[in-house]
């Protein structure tokens, strides 16, 4: 049976269609993508994982997040098995291990992930997070690749703001696209200063896991009781205000992952929610943004 009737399905796309964030470059990414990590390491959650990112595509979520460290590729297999036939809907990005990040290496891990993907190009490419490769290298593979035309753009992840700086003071380092960094309503540290760094480079930022994973303090978030009053004033689950609070702004995109169906439609659906001046206040008196520089988190 349908988990959606077609008016509910065609209501949420075209809400969907107009969350939009800007890339530097001009380009429209939708605000709600998928996450794919711990996708495609278990044989038996193949046909659901599948049937699951397609559900997000259908309903608007077009931008798929994957990495050559996901299940050491098993990972970027599934989505490319998931997105046949379908790669012109789809807004592919891909992440390259820092190891492989250096001039004479980045070329082969960049070609293995696109084969697995079975495609001809990423629309974006992101060094995973910082290595020892020096940033000048990593941009000048980047920088080649794009020339070859096996990344349409590239962007980081996991950069703090010392390193944006840094990357920014480097040779070609302002054509980099976006940041992809840990942000959630329990996770507020890049409200303090990464956040306003990158509304002055007019950047968007790539929130990952912005439904806090698991763990404590995700129940922290869910039994919170103003989360949960905002949920029934919005009638949804408190998770789905957790990833609505992530998308309030038209500068910040959402990478949620979900391999259930029912978790694919409500997460589709926080990107729906319109929360008021004084919802936003509520939120913030529970999860204060932060007074003082906070170390990046990352997971
Ligand atoms: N750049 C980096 O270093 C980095 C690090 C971590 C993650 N990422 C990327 O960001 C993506 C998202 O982050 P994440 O996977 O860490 O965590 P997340 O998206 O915050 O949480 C995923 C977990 O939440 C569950 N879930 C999803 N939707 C739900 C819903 N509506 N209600 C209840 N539970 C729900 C999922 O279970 P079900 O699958 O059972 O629905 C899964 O267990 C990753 O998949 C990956 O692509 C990047």
């Amino acid at each position: 049976m349908s988990l959606l009737t077609e008016k509910r399905m065609a209501e949420i796309k075209n809400h969907l269609k107009k969350r939009t964030v800007t890339l530097p470059d001009d380009t429209f990414l939708p605000s709600l993508g998928q996450g794919t990590w711990r996708i495609g390491e278990n044989p038996k959650l193949r046909d659901k994982e599948i049937k699951a990112l397609r559900l997000g595509l259908e309903l608007g979520m077009t931008l798929i997040d994957t990495a050559e460290m996901y299940g050491n590729g098993d990972s970027e297999e599934l989505v490319g098995e998931a997105i046949k036939g379908l790669r012109e809907d789809v807004f592919l990005v891909s992440k390259v291990y820092p190891h492989h990040a250096s001039l004479d290496m980045i070329s082969t891990a960049c070609e293995n992930s696109l084969k697995r993907l079975g495609t001809d190009h990423l629309d974006l490419y992101l060094l995973h997070w910082r290595g020892r490769v020096p940033l000048a290298e990593t941009i000048e593979g980047m920088e080649k690749l794009k020339k070859e035309g096996k990344i349409l753009r590239w962007g980081v992840s996991n950069f703090d703001t010392d390193d944006m700086n840094e990357l920014w003071n480097t040779p070609n380092g302002r054509n980099c696209m976006i940041n992809q960094v840990l942000y959630h309503l329990g996770s507020r540290g890049i409200d303090f200063d990464l956040l306003p760094w990158h509304r002055e480079q007019d950047m968007p930022i790539m929130a990952y896991s912005p439904l806090a994973q698991g763990g404590s303090l995700r129940s922290q978030l869910i039994s919170d009781p103003i989360v949960k009053e905002m949920a029934a004033k919005y009638n949804v689950k408190p998770l789905q205000i957790a990833l609505a609070w992530v998308l309030r702004t038209n500068d910040v995109m959402a990478i949620p992952k979900s391999v259930q169906e029912q978790h694919v439609i409500q997460n589709a659906e926080a990107a729906t929610i319109q929360f008021t001046e004084e919802d936003l206040n509520r939120l913030d008196d529970v999860f204060p943004k932060p007074r003082k520089k906070m170390p990046l988190d990352i997971i």
